[in-house]
């Protein structure tokens, strides 16, 4: 099967190779103007300048027409929370009355509160569940997503989220990477006992998770009165051995030392970052560590945004993502993120454009399958409806400016 998108105003971010993007690069976008598009079998297979499409030899399954629309690589959503039971909205009438999250979570609100939920759903009902919400961020032009762990806190509960993740693997056609966030906060029963939910971490569910392949990579919370820095070595080293890669929660709420240990282990990224100094800033642009902002869970938490501008120009390698969780950001629109990055973090539309497909793609190793218009990657693509300019789509945030979606080819 192959297609062609012909007459495309704006084919965006084409690449001949893929490599992450650091600093400066973030604002170099490269597009084509008045393009075409060729895909076959799912397959970004060739693209170019109208005027130098002889296709007079060629015949193409399916013709379509993208006068005046815009075809961007699919948003690469590198730290999700997809799974979960249940919402969360007293929570935020909570907060609007006054308390903080960590008083709520003080409370056993918080991640407490979706465990809870958790445990009581069956992993068919977690599975349509988050099923529903993979297609939802489907077709607001997600093509590739990590779920994490991190609601069951218990064996039984952590491997049933991760099985859940798995089954969600095997049936989407958008790639999926499986996070064991098992220390995302400490269980009821071990709120004493640090050392006990640790040991039952490494000694009870990585091996389970390595032994029937349930994850990439592993996660820890690393914040005051949560996994301290040594706490999160720990953990990481342990899912390291059995050849889980780090991809860390860290200086979220305080200077927890999580981009320290996050370096030191050598993480693929460390996410949030909304609380750093200019000592963290310069050791993350000096690491290969990914700096992931989640600009929605600051706005929803009402908490200062991520110093953006600080960390590119200081040479770091940035990337989006929604956070999509029940807690600090119940929502997966990345389309959303890439606005509130441009009008709250001052990124130019290029350096979020890239930071949400490539830099997501290197976010999840998932660089040589998405995340650009690059030949032999999936066609996993967004048509936008007819726009003046690129920067029009976070300009005009909140409006759905999505005409098609296309996951391996084919027009959701
Ligand atoms: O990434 N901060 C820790 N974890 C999540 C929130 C989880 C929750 O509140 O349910 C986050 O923001
Ligand atoms: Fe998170």
């Amino acid at each position: 099967m192959t297609t062609i998108i012909t007459n495309i105003s704006c084919l965006v971010n084409t690449r001949e190779e893929s490599h992450l993007l650091r600093g400066k690069e973030l604002a170099e976008l490269p597009v084509i103007k008045d393009a075409y598009l060729i895909i076959e079998d799912g397959i970004i297979a060739d693209y170019g300048i109208m005027d130098d499409l002889i296709h007079a030899a060629r015949s193409f399954s399916e013709t379509y027409d993208a006068t005046g629309q815009f075809v961007i690589p699919s948003w690469c959503d590198s730290h999700t929370h997809l799974v979960f039971s249940g919402s969360r909205e007293q929570e935020f009438v909570n907060k609007i009355n006054g308390l903080s999250y960590a008083e709520i979570a003080a409370k056993g609100g918080g991640v407490l509160n979706s465990t809870a939920k958790l445990n009581q759903a069956t992993e068919e009902e977690l599975f349509y569940l988050a099923w529903d919400r993979l297609q939802e961020v489907q077709k607001l032009g997600t093509g590739a997503i990590e779920i994490k762990s991190g609601y069951g806190l218990s064996v039984e509960g952590e491997l049933k989220m991760l099985r859940v993740i798995k089954e969600l693997k095997r049936k989407s056609k958008i790639p999926i990477k499986a996070t064991f966030l098992g220390a995302h906060t400490y269980p009821a029963a071990y709120k004493e006992d640090h050392e006990g939910y640790i040991n039952l971490i490494v000694d009870e569910m990585l091996p389970v998770i390595a032994e029937e392949r349930l994850a990439d990579y592993i996660d820890v919370f690393c914040e005051e009165g949560f996994f301290n820095a040594e706490e999160t070595e720990r953990i990481c080293r342990a899912g390291m051995a059995v050849g889980l890669k780090p991809k860390l929660h860290a200086n979220q709420l305080s200077l927890s030392g999580g981009t320290q240990v996050g370096i030191k282990v050598g993480a693929l990224s460390v996410d949030h970052l909304e609380t750093l100094n200019e000592e963290t800033i310069s050791l993350l642009a000096n690491s290969n560590t990914i700096g992931t902002l989640l600009p929605t869970a600051a706005f929803f938490l009402r908490m200062p945004y991520q110093p953006a501008r600080q960390l590119i120009d200081a040479g770091c390698a940035i990337a989006l993502a929604s956070d999509f969780n029940p807690g600090s950001s119940p929502s997966g629109n990345m389309n959303f993120v890439v606005a509130l990055s441009c009008i709250q973090m001052k990124m130019l539309p290029e350096e979020a454009i890239n930071a949400a497909t490539i830099n997501g793609a290197f976010a999840m190793e998932l660089e040589d399958e998405v995340g650009s218009i690059t030949k032999g990657k999936l066609a996993n693509l967004i048509i936008t409806k007819p726009i003046s300019s690129l920067a029009y789509l976070p300009y005009s945030f909140g409006t759905n400016l999505i005409d098609k979606v296309m996951i391996k080819g084919e027009f959701i």
